[in-house]
């Protein structure tokens, strides 16, 4: 019998603890040799799957656990760095969730221990493993809607949703960055994907409208949810109260992006949405392109007189990311078991990162950005 693949896991939390179970689930030679998470609650649930786990009370312990081969890291945003850094350093692979740190000097400084280690980075941008979007790649290389020339595109999320990320630590900037960072940028990413170019200018406006104390008591106009639970406290790991204003981030934001190559862009994320939509619409030279990660469509129409048609219909929920969670564990079960390189890596973390950094300085600071000297800052040719 041939030696497990063994991982360790920083950051046992709902993220990584599901992509861990499905991991274990889907190939049984890779086990959970270690974990590290200062939360009772998170390492129960460690033990829970993996019995014989190491419970390491730092990640230097962890990393001197040799069947420790390939690290997932999972801990909030602010810590990316740290612990990206440190398995890297110490001779392993590392999975990295999304943003891939708070701020530019961070995310600076993991590229350059990728680059001086030579690791393998995965990076968690989970919507490249959605079927619905490679479909629209897809069509893209096939010339379906020839050249790009406007884009709209949004995240608007369910109101239990946006409740749980204001009383998360999502909540403050510096555990998670920016509501955009921490939520959009893959947003961002994937329309960086689409467009195949970078961000010449940005602007972006934005606030906090909703989440503030005056209108806590809409949750008794809506009433109780469908598991009993109060309004705003649906979403399963939810455990305070969104309308305080012990926080930093935004509830709603809009931003447009001129891109080096002429496309232009436009984006809207909202925290309490009635209607939730996770929407990209590619308008072309050619024809257009519609698809919705929460509805699992995709339309299509050659400029013409007939009907867009659906093209692609995802089979999976909104809950597995239509069906990239479960493509993303397939890739990571490669990436381990079989050496196959990550098809998200730092150069995507790094350019969707800057452009969230460009977007959230002309928020602040009420002006158009132009992007050049931050791409130039991240030794990027733009
Ligand atoms: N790609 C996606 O779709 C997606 C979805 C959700 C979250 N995420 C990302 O995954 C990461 C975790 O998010 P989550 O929703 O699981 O949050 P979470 O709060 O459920 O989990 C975070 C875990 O990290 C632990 N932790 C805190 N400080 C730590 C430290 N210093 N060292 C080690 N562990 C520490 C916490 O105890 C907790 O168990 C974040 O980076 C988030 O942006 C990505």
């Amino acid at each position: 019998m041939s030696q497990p693949f063994g991982i360790g896991v920083i950051g046992f939390g709902h993220r990584v603890a599901g992509l861990t179970s499905q991991l274990l689930a889907g190939c049984p030679r890779i086990e959970l040799a270690a974990v590290c998470d200062p939360s009772a609650e998170s390492v129960a649930a460690a033990r829970a799957l993996a019995p014989g786990v190491q419970v390491c009370a730092d990640v230097a312990e962890m990393l001197r656990n040799s069947r420790v081969g390939w690290v997932l890291i999972g801990s909030p945003n602010q810590f990316h760095r740290e612990h990206a850094s440190a398995a890297m350093r110490a001779g392993r692979d590392v999975f990295c969730e999304k943003p891939l740190a708070t701020n530019l000097a961070d995310c600076l400084a993991i590229r350059d221990v990728v680059r001086n280690t030579g690791r393998s980075f995965f990076f968690g941008l989970v919507l490249r493993y959605a079927p619905l979007y490679t479909r629209v790649r897809a069509l893209m290389d096939q010339q379906a809607i020839g050249e790009i020339i406007s884009i709209d595109f949004n995240e608007t999320l369910g109101f239990n949703h946006g409740g749980y990320i204001h009383q998360d630590w999502r909540r403050h900037r510096s555990a998670a960055g920016t509501h955009m960072l921490e939520k959009c940028c893959h947003d961002i990413d994937i329309v960086n994907w689409m467009v195949g170019s970078r961000a010449k200018f940005v602007a972006s406006f934005g606030g906090l409208r909703y989440f503030i104390p005056a209108n806590r008591g809409i949750a008794d106009d809506i009433g109780p949810g469908p598991t009993g639970r109060r309004a705003f406290q649906e979403w399963p790991q939810t455990k305070g109260d969104p309308f305080t204003l012990d926080k930093d981030i935004v509830d709603h934001q809009v931003a447009i992006i001129e891109y080096a190559s002429g496309v232009r862009a436009s984006f809207h994320t909202n925290c309490v949405a009635a209607i939730p939509e996770r929407r990209l619409l590619l308008l072309g030279t050619r024809g257009a392109i519609r698809a919705d990660l929460n509805t699992g469509l995709v339309e299509y129409q050659k400029l013409g007189w007939d009907e867009p048609r659906v093209v692609y219909r995802s089979v999976s929920t909104a809950a597995d990311h239509a069906g990239a969670d479960s493509q993303l564990v397939v890739a990571l079960a490669d990436w381990i078991t079989k050496s196959a390189p990550p098809r998200t890596g730092i150069e995507h973390a790094l350019d969707s990162a800057v452009t969230c950094f460009g977007i959230d300085a002309a928020l602040d600071e009420r002006r158009v950005v132009e992007m050049q000297p931050l791409w130039k800052q991240a030794g990027i040719q733009a």
